[in-house]
């Protein structure tokens, strides 16, 4: 009998869950169910999870993709699967919330030995202040939870610093204050399911931005790890508790550091850099779980 896999992902569907969806009906029944229309119900000793009255719970493997608006959801159906541990998941609930927070991430992998670049969390103007009266420009200044780029910015001296404090509101939420990596506007974006990298490539940042991301204009090529990196990825993973993530690393001068570990990334671009059918082996990835 063919496994079922639940996937469970917000209900305007990326592309990505999509080219997902379409591997993975070539080896598993597949039942989608949006994030917010799945219901978790508390009764006697039982959390029953549900979408549309139909018990969830029944699947072979559970695909989550939760993006960062629903993050708060999404934890809560990925905390319900976690009381069903006999159904095996890319990660459990506590990884949502690490991978979700930036800095709480490079604490993490920090605490790990892992090479990340160095970080302050602030929460008020002054302590910003404080920082940039200590800290070598250029830096990065970065929103907790922002991807493709958004919500990163560059910021190339003390000057700037004070422009971007007064006219943005940013400090209406905590911000995360990094070193910048200098680079030749690149970084690496490593995609590991289990104990394998199922693809990789370099990511050229266009002429003018300091972020690499495909959504900001940067342009996928192909790149094979090198063993250094390939391990810091696996260790990354490892560390936030995700067997399949994508890991974001910069190459500076002092070797390879790691920015961000995704548990949510979107593969076009790099299915388009690498020639491989990402979303298939991600589909062969859980089906493997599966068996186990
Ligand atoms: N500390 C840093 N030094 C140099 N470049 C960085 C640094 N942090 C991020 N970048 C660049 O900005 C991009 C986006 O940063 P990242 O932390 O991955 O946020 P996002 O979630 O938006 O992808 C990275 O892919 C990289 O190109
Ligand atoms: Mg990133």
């Amino acid at each position: 009998m063919a496994k079922k896999l639940l996937i469970a992902a917000p209900k305007n569907l990326a592309g990505t869950t999509r080219l997902i969806i379409d591997e993975a009906k070539k080896l598993f029944k597949v039942h989608y169910a949006p994030i917010k229309d799945i219901t978790l119900t508390v009764s006697g000793n039982k959390t029953k999870i549900e979408h549309n009255f139909r018990d969830l719970t029944d699947a072979d493997y559970f695909l989550p993709k939760v993006d960062a608006y629903r993050a708060y959801y999404g934890y809560q159906i990925v905390r319900a699967f976690d009381f069903y541990p006999e159904i095996p998941k890319p990660y459990s609930a506590g990884t949502i919330q690490i991978a979700h927070d930036k800095f709480l991430t490079t604490a993490i992998l920090s605490s790990k030995k892992i090479p990340v670049p160095k970080t302050y969390l602030v929460k008020t103007k002054r302590g910003i202040r404080n920082i940039a009266s200590k800290i070598n420009f250029p830096i990065m200044i970065k929103l907790m939870n922002g991807s493709g780029g958004m919500g990163v910015m560059y910021v190339e001296n003390q000057e700037a610093m004070s422009s971007i404090i007064e006219s943005m509101n940013i400090l209406k939420q905590e911000a995360l204050v990094q070193e910048y990596i200098q680079n030749p506007g690149e970084d690496l974006r490593i995609l590991v399911a289990g104990d394998e990298i199922i693809g990789s490539m370099k990511r050229i940042a266009a002429p003018g931005e300091k972020r690499a991301n495909i959504k900001a204009g940067g342009k996928g090529v192909k790149y094979v790890p090198t063993k250094e990196v390939a391990e810091i990825s696996f260790k990354s993973a490892q560390a936030v508790g995700a067997k399949l993530c994508a890991i974001d690393i910069i190459e500076g001068k002092d070797g390879p550091k790691v920015v961000e570990v995704n548990i949510n990334p979107g593969i076009r671009g790099l299915t388009a850099a690498t020639g491989i059918n990402i979303a298939k082996k991600i589909a062969e990835y859980a089906h493997g779980e599966c068996s186990r």
